[in-house]
């Protein structure tokens, strides 16, 4: 058979064009999934990349193998390699092998993830996953939620139904409050922004940790007007986990809802190192944690469960003609939780892969995690010109490297980059400019830190 299809189907049709695009694709994936060793690479200018790459859109289309050779040898190498072991900076991504692979079968195999009529079996996995997080975290067997795109819109949706629970109870302030810790992470504010609510940040303590008598104070002054207080598991910058105990004890007493985001260091509760400091997020009324950070899935998943998941389908269910089919029934629709409708069943590649190696192999990873980042602090510590900010919770690592402005710190770390050798940003605390190494990839060691120290 030739690939001759003349028409609208040659796209969609099995010619030799198709085959031969497929073999293609699916040989690159599995040479980059193989490859023991990954450049770090850099970003290019955008005259750059236009000049290199070319104009690849046309009317005939360039072809398969020249549109992948333009990927593999410009666009992908102005990308920086998020698993890398020596990507340090944000919160970097460490996908397991399984995770990463079976996205390809997510993407290969059509699936919905919106509703049960269309997606029951990717569905019933997501939840099973979800299921078994939430009975980590000490929720009932009833909580539940979805898998949805980033933590900023787990966040979002998981305070627009604290909102329209409270005002289901008749509550109608002239302005609606959202109570968090100024630790806290800066989707919160973009939540409130889009939701036209007020945040009120409440001050940490000189530890970072935000605590049940501060949220006392502040649910005191505001009163009814507060519809959810958001404790952080693991700040971003510093990895800091609020005192939820206390906190939840204030929201209990008050009728609160208490919101937990664990985007980055809610997995860190997986590990019998981290689990103590999470105590109280059993009393959350919803949370969220990402596995696109600490969970080794790839971008871009993020877990929201609620308590009680009607709570979440009540403010999230879209209502339109051609959906009542969808939403005239029981079903478990996952679009209905979330501020989303069309979706990818992207919670599978965590499935496949929990579901392939066992939660064990998850837990000695990110213990790994933990340990090295005590290892690394106490070097810090004991370096002479270095300063440790703050002893590290979970395992995210910040230090100053004593004298140093501004400008040495981007001159570093531009160097760093240059050179591909690591991926160490700038952060900065009250102020002052810091170095922070966020170490979540299990292929990161001890060496390749001080190695980074030994460059400063
Ligand atoms: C604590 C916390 N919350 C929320 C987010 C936002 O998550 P995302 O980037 O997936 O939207 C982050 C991201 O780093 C985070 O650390």
């Amino acid at each position: 058979m030739t690939d001759a299809i003349p028409g609208p189907a040659r796209m969609h049709e099995i010619t030799d064009e198709t085959r031969a695009i497929v073999d293609l694709v699916l040989e690159y994936s599995r040479g980059r999934l193989l490859a023991t060793e990954n450049p770090l690479d850099k970003p290019l200018s955008p005259a750059e990349l236009s000049r290199l790459a070319g104009r690849t859109i046309s009317e005939d289309g360039i072809g398969a193998r020249k549109a992948l050779s333009t990927f593999e040898h410009v666009l992908a190498p102005s990308c920086i390699t998020t698993d890398d072991p020596q990507y340090l900076s944000f919160i970097p991504s460490a996908p397991t092998k399984a995770a990463a692979a079976f996205d390809v079968v997510v993407s290969a195999s059509a699936l919905y993830g919106g509703s049960w009529l269309e997606g029951a079996g990717a569905v019933h996995a997501e939840n099973e996953v979800l299921r078994w997080l939430a009975a980590e975290f000490g929720l009932p067997a009833t909580a539940g939620g979805v898998f949805v795109q980033g933590g900023t819109l787990g966040n979002l949706s998981a305070l627009v139904a604290a909102r329209e629970a409270a005002r289901a109870r008749g509550i109608q302030p002239d302005r609606w409050r959202v109570v968090c810790s100024v630790e806290a992470h800066s989707s919160i504010a973009s939540a409130a922004r889009v939701m036209d609510v007020e945040v009120v940040g409440v001050p940490s303590g000189d530890d970072g940790m935000l605590r049940g008598s501060a949220v006392r104070e502040a649910l005191a002054e505001h009163g009814d007007s507060v519809f959810a207080v958001v404790a952080t598991a693991g700040s971003t910058n510093f990895g800091i986990v609020d005192e939820i105990a206390s906190i939840a004890e204030v929201t209990r007493e008050y009728g609160v809802w208490l919101h937990v985001d664990g985007a980055y260091g809610l997995a860190g509760m997986l590990s019998p190192l981290a689990r103590h400091r999470f105590a109280g997020v059993e009393h959350a009324d919803s949370l969220v944690v990402d596995p696109h950070k600490w969970l080794f899935a790839p971008f871009d998943a993020c877990a929201l469960i609620y308590r009680d998941p009607e709570l979440g389908r009540r403010a999230h269910t879209q209502h339109a003609e051609y959906l009542d089919t969808l939403t005239e029934t029981d079903d478990w629709s996952p679009s209905d939780y979330a501020v989303h409708l069309t979706r990818r069943p992207r919670g599978l590649p965590l499935w496949f892969s929990l579901a392939t190696y066992g939660a064990a192999a998850y837990r000695s990873a990110i213990t790994a995690s933990l340990e090295l980042a005590q290892r690394i602090a106490d070097e810090i510590e004991q370096r002479d010109g270095f300063t440790l900010v703050r002893r590290p919770q979970l395992s995210a690592v910040v230090f100053e490297r004593d004298g140093w402005t501004k400008a040495d710190y981007v001159a570093w770390s531009n160097r760093l980059l240059d050179e591909q050798h690591a991926f160490v940003t700038p952060s900065s605390h009250r102020g002052r400019t810091n170095a922070r190494f966020a170490i979540l990839n299990p292929r990161t060691t001890f060496e390749h830190l001080t190695a980074i120290l030994d460059t400063m």
